[in-house]
């Protein structure tokens, strides 16, 4: 590929689940740039190389064939892309610390810090920061810091365009995004260097859509979005308690509910709970920034957005034990889905690692079916061999179980024949439909006892 040909040199560094995506739409939106993928892990940019990319996302080899080899390349040459760039997109990973101050909840920004200084290190020439990752508000001022006490006389603009796409939809999110959201200090240099990033999207993006803000409102933003969006599911997963004590259907009020236009319909299906790697550590970190600045009521206001999530998974497990008659040890259980939500193979804080974790320590026997999470349900439960099978085929999963659950919304999970898995299974059989997908009045006619969320069970017990 002939660099001079460009009008822009993108670098993204951190291939991840939003590094990648978003680059590959980017690049095949503007075929004008040449946009460069870099990441220190060199099996997964191998990976990108390939057709078998690192991660599942439906439509997303489409997309990479449009740019790669045109104008899209994936890279572990850090150092070399680094000096080449105008616009450096970081989307590398800022996990929960799980050490010293601010342990389980305020962001790890080491990676973030160690990137920044490679920034510098590597860089003869002005050019504009992006942060992709989701950082604590205010992270921006310490990039400045360290980027801009240089003795190059170079000057590094730092923006904040925070990422919303939802992975299983990151395609269909980063073409037609609600909007995209561009902060920026609002010094004159500041307000040219977002204008450039605004000009980039603004490719593909409705220009109505594309929102500019101060940087700050920026990085905050993205963790309320976040926030907001969890708050909906605890909100009603909190609900769902209530409803299996009154024979009240959570499906019923969540469709009474949201047909409310200020309320809205989406978010608010009850489920064994959320999963994937944004909402518990954004909202943690979220109530480590509140708590820094004193405000312990909004801080227990949010935590408790979590703690229901961990009730609901717990929840969900007691509702097994106590239906299967107070004891699972030795008992067959299939776990139907790994993944934290479907159409994706990632399993990062999937409600299905704590349930597989109860199960084992009542000793139960526990086999794990998903069309795309087994490799990441086998690294997550590393170590573990004893009473844990891993299973491709659901109907084998099934067989003898004592108790199926209903863990990811696979659409093939809808499809099974249940007539056939009930009769492999031994009796008195239990089907616990985490995601209130599966038609509970026809499970319970085959001769199922059914466990929705949020709704009575139908069982054969007087
Ligand atoms: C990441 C952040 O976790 C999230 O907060 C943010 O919103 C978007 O970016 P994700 O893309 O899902 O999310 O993370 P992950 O799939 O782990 O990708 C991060 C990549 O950065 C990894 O491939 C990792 O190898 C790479 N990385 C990390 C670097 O290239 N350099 C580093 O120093 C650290
Ligand atoms: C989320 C945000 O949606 C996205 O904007 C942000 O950029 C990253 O975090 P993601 O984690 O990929 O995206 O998936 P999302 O669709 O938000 O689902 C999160 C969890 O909530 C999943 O476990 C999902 O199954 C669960 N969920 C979602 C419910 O339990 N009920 C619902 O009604 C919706």
């Amino acid at each position: 590929m002939e660099a001079q040909k460009f009008e822009k040199h993108i670098l993204c560094i951190g291939a991840g689940y939003v590094g990648g995506p978003t680059m590959a739409m980017i690049a095949a939106k503007c075929p004008q740039y040449l946009v460069t993928v870099v990441d220190i892990n060199s099996e997964k940019i191998k990976a990108w190389q390939t057709d078998e990319l690192p991660i599942y996302e439906p439509g997303l080899l489409d997309v990479v064939k449009i740019a790669r080899g045109r104008n899209l390349v994936f890279s572990t040459n850090v150092e070399e892309n680094i000096n080449k760039a105008d616009i450096i997109f970081v989307s590398v990973n800022t996990p929960t610390k799980t050490f010293g101050e601010g342990a389980g909840k305020s962001a790890d920004l080491q990676y973030w810090e160690k990137t920044a200084r490679d920034i510098l290190k590597f860089s003869d020439s002005d050019k504009i920061i992006v942060e992709k990752s989701t950082l604590p508000v205010r992270t921006a001022s310490a990039m400045e810091r360290i980027l801009n006490t240089n003795q190059k006389g170079i000057h590094f603009e730092v923006i904040s365009n925070p990422e919303f796409l939802a992975e299983g939809t990151a395609v269909a999110d980063l073409k037609s995004p609600d909007r995209v959201l561009i902060g920026s200090r609002e010094t004159e240099s500041g307000i040219k260097a977002r204008n450039e990033v605004v000009d980039v999207y603004a490719n593909w993006v409705p220009r109505e859509r594309i929102i500019t803000s101060n940087i700050w409102s920026s990085e905050l933003s993205k963790l309320v979005a976040n926030a907001f969006l969890a708050q909906r599911i605890s909100s009603i997963n909190s609900i769902s308690a209530l409803c299996e004590q009154t024979e009240a259907d959570v499906s019923e009020v969540a469709n009474a509910v949201g047909q409310d236009t200020r309320i809205g319909n989406k978010f608010l299906n009850a489920s064994v709970g959320f999963g994937g790697s944004c909402f518990k550590k954004d909202i943690l970190n979220l109530v480590y920034i509140c708590e820094s600045y004193g405000l312990k009521e909004v801080a227990s206001y949010w935590e408790s957005v979590v703690r229901i999530n961990e009730y609901q998974e717990h929840r969900f497990v007691q509702t097994m034990m106590r239906a299967l008659f107070n004891t699972i040890a030795n008992k067959r259980i299939a776990l139907l889905g790994f993944a934290f939500k479907a159409n994706t193979g990632d399993t990062r804080e999937s409600p299905a690692i704590y349930i597989t974790q109860q199960l084992l320590e009542e000793q139960a026997h526990v086999v794990i079916t998903d069309p795309q999470a087994l490799n990441n349900a086998r690294h997550d439960l590393e170590g573990i061999t004893k009473n844990l099978e891993f299973e491709t085929d659901p109907y084998k999963a099934a067989e003898n179980a004592h108790a199926i659950a209903i863990i990811t919304e696979w659409e093939l999970y809808k499809k099974l024949d249940y007539k056939k898995i009930f009769e492999t299974m031994t009796k008195p059989a239990f089907i616990f439909d985490g995601r209130n997908i599966l038609d509970h009045q026809k499970l319970y006619e085959i001769g199922f006892n059914v466990y929705p969320i949020g709704k009575a069970a139908k069982t054969h017990f007087k």
